[in-house]
């Protein structure tokens, strides 16, 4: 049975066209999963550009699942060692970047901001010299509903915070006053689009890759196949319904003592005490919230 995920178009827009790679890169720090699946022999992630499961794979073995074959098909390409392209979204943050200057984001001042190492200047450069009105006027613009909607079918932009340009100037802010932008690959690749030259890790042959969407997937397999789950934001744009099926999926495919890590671009709701996101240095997400999966509510 095939439940509502816009992400089956393998497409942002609502248009009809060929399924895309929408990531050439991901924008997940899997510090987050390397500490919630410490000691668990099998996981779960989703593939997208397989940086996540390229690092799952040094210390796990690792199925990761896409809905998109042509995104999949990417992933397999990388872990093969070919190098990272320019996906949808890259596409777009570079547009975001080319009119930087004009904004007075110069290419030195950048990399000086990216080369500090420490948080109480990052946030000092930040305001005086970044963070300006004009920026944020820009930053809001492109970030407002109607700009996104020339992107993004309707699905991806219900779920988003109102006034998304501040919510996310508010994570970018987070993320500076708490990480050290020298070694934060996510700043350089927001910041100057670099995209991620690791080679592929020896153990890449412990990744099995499979086409398939994620719920389906799991809901076949047996009972306590995975000690660990990350499933990007694959609720993001899907309907209830979806997501009630993929939590029952999860439960049931869960070994004892499993984690679940489920990212959202929403805004956190009353469930702070589990959420990470302030610990992602992609500093994009309202939500990353890790926990245990039997403490997960939802059906059996
Ligand atoms: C949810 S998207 C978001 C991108 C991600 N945050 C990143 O940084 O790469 C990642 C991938 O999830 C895949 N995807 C979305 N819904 C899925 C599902 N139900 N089952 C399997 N893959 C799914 C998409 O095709 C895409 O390649």
């Amino acid at each position: 049975m095939e439940s509502a995920t816009p992400w089956r178009s393998g497409r942002f827009d609502a248009g009809r066209g060929p399924r895309k790679v929408l990531f050439g890169r991901m924008y997940e720090d899997p510090q987050i999963e390397a500490r919630a699946f410490a000691g668990q022999a099998r996981v779960f992630c989703i593939a997208s550009a397989g940086c996540t499961a390229m690092k799952l794979a040094t210390q796990h073995e690792v199925v990761a699942v896409d809905i998109n074959p042509v995104q999949l098909a990417y992933a397999a390409r990388r872990l093969a060692g070919e190098p990272a392209i320019h996906g949808t979204a890259e596409r777009v943050m570079g547009f975001g970047r080319a009119v930087a200057p004009l904004l007075g984001w110069s290419r030195a001042r950048m990399q000086t901001f990216l080369d500090l190492d420490e948080p109480s200047l990052q946030i000092a450069y930040w305001r005086e010299h970044l963070d300006t009105r004009r920026f944020r006027a820009a930053f809001d613009g492109l970030l407002s509903v109607s700009a996104l909607r020339a992107i993004y079918a309707s699905p991806f932009l219900a779920f988003l915070p109102r006034h998304l340009g501040a919510v996310m100037r508010a994570r970018m802010e987070r993320c500076f006053a708490l990480h050290a932008n020298q070694t934060n690959p996510y700043a350089r690749a927001l910041f100057l689009g670099e995209m991620d030259r690791e080679p592929p890790p020896a153990e890449v042959g412990r990744i099995s890759l499979v086409n398939a969407d994620a719920v389906a997937y799991l809901e076949a397999q047996p009972t306590g196949s995975f000690g660990g789950f990350t499933l990007s934001n694959i609720l993001d744009g899907a309907d209830a319904e979806f997501a009630q099926r993929l939590f029952a999926a999860v439960k049931r495919a869960a070994a004892p003592g499993a984690v679940v890590v489920l990212r959202s671009f929403g805004e956190a709701g009353a469930d702070a005490a589990t959420n990470q996101a302030a610990q992602d240095r992609s500093m994009l997400w309202g939500v990353v919230d890790v926990r245990p999966v039997s403490s997960r509510p939802g059906e059996q």
